[in-house]
């Protein structure tokens, strides 16, 4: 092996290559289909010394949050025995992302009947999204490989999180987005960070066909999640939320599901940490669609996950909007080895569970409230106990999209036919700004009104 001791495994046809023969596309030369890391000493057959240690681990992981390392300060690389894909550690590139705060949800608990209800706020990270996790890893790949740009197709997180890496490490950044599709917060971003950003007339599938060309033609390093080095670093909040609860792990992990690469790597994550013996269970993972964004639960519906059908994906949650999901395949396998299940929800359950997070005093942004939107039917289902801990992934911060939080509380989000029977719930969530005169009779008035209400 000529690398820092991992191979890549396609998760098609088992094909195992080492890193110098990934194609540009990371796509497996034989049959098409993606890559993930693996680690060969960690497999049965090898001698069990070269196993990390569990509770070694365990100790030194909590142990590195002291140290003044910028390798140690990030909640991503303090756990690198469960991501050896550097040759040379001087290589990471790092906004100390990751570390982020598990809160528990007091209000909506009570609403869900979920006594153990915790957020897990990805959304809290460097650029405010999840997408800092996998950035950090799969950037630091491309640094030390030596190319000197980068790009991806967004729907705006993952561009606001590799023009901000590319940046640090003093390379250039390629972001193609969908023109008029993404919210503004996660535009300005990928400005202010120095992408070269071009808005393309398409969708996100349509970005991402562009750039499948693009990087066949051109020395960019495609930072899309098809690069598995991505997701490597998305496993840690999984090692992060077991950390939590003394590795003991959660009954239920619910996540959004847009391009289906993050449930991928919380599911790799679970697995490993299971097969190393950090753990001793796995979590039923669950993955939320928004119905007008839900190929993966229409396949699971229609055929068990065999065969995917690409759709054209609406919803106002537009970091989902996504009708043709790269990780699909991966995440069948995720949501059938944990015994998990996918659902989908309405544009007015999102904004609704958007609504009460936000009451939470935590916020996220809307693809984010799938997850409460989605436990709200899995409890309905019975598939979800009172008694069971369970934990939300919330992918983004609330001001990433704050256009759309302002139109939910001015009531011009949703139109009437899609508010359906949620009237009630929604009205008590809305907390309009009010214009008034600069007087003191009339904010005296507002503040008694707003006392009884
Ligand atoms: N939540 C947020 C806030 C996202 O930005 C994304 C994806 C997801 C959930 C879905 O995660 O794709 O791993 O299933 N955003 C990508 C982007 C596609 O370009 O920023 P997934």
């Amino acid at each position: 092996m000529e690398n820092s001791g991992h191979q890549l495994r396609c998760t098609g046809c088992a094909r195992v290559i080492e890193q110098s023969e990934l194609k540009e596309n990371f796509r497996c030369a034989e049959c098409g289909d993606l890559y993930e890391v693996v680690y060969p000493s960690w497999s049965a057959g090898m001698a069990e010394i070269r196993k990390p240690n569990a509770s070694a681990m365990r100790w030194l992981w909590k142990e590195r949050c002291c140290s003044n390392t910028e390798a140690d300060q990030s909640g991503v690389w303090r756990f690198r025995e469960m991501l050896h894909i550097l040759r040379d550690e001087a290589n990471i590139v790092s906004l100390r992302e990751g570390n982020t705060p598990l809160y528990q949800l007091r209000k909506t608990a009570e609403s869900t009947g979920i006594e153990q209800l915790f957020a897990k706020h990805q959304g809290m990270n460097p650029t405010g999204s999840f997408k800092d996790a996998g950035m950090t890893t799969a950037l630091s790949v491309a640094h030390e490989i030596g190319f000197d740009w980068v790009a991806c197709a967004s729907t705006g997180n993952t561009s606001a999180a590799m023009a901000a890496y590319a940046a640090r490490a003093g390379m250039r950044s390629l972001v193609l987005i969908p023109q008029g599709k993404i919210a503004w917060g996660k535009l300005s971003q990928a400005m202010d960070y120095g992408a070269l950003t071009l808005q393309l007339r398409t969708d996100f599938d349509g970005c991402v066909r562009v750039l499948s060309e693009v990087v066949k033609r051109a020395p960019v390093y495609l930072l899309n999640s098809v690069n598995p080095y991505r997701l490597e670093g998305q496993k840690t909040p999984a090692l992060e939320i077991a950390e939590s609860f003394d590795w003991e792990v959660p009954d239920h992990l619910i996540v959004p599901g847009g391009n289906l690469a993050n449930s991928s790597a919380l599911g790799k994550a679970f697995l490993e940490m299971k097969h190393l013996g950090i753990t001793a269970k796995l979590p039923k993972i669950s993955v939320i669609q928004a119905e007008g964004a839900n190929p993966l639960y229409s396949s699971l519906q229609e055929n068990g996950g065999e065969t995917l059908q690409a759709v054209e994906a609406h919803t106002r949650a537009s970091a989902i909007r996504i009708g043709n999901p790269a990780s699909w395949k991966k995440a069948v396998r995720v949501i059938q080895q944990t015994g998990g299940w996918c659902e989908q929800v309405s544009e007015a359950e999102i904004a609704l569970a958007k609504a009460e997070i936000g009451a939470e005093g935590i916020g996220c942004e809307p693809a984010s409230a799938v997850t409460l939107a989605g436990l709200k039917k899995l409890v309905q289902q019975g598939r979800v106990q009172s008694g069971e801990r369970v934990v939300l992934l919330l992918t983004g911060h609330t001001l990433k999209d704050s256009d759309y939080t302002i139109a939910y509380h001015r009531g011009d989000l949703l139109k009437a036919d899609e508010i359906n029977g949620l009237r009630p719930e929604i009205e008590v969530t809305r907390r309009n700004a009010v214009e008034l005169d600069a007087s003191v009779d009339q904010v005296l008035r507002e503040l008694e009104g707003a006392a009884v209400r």
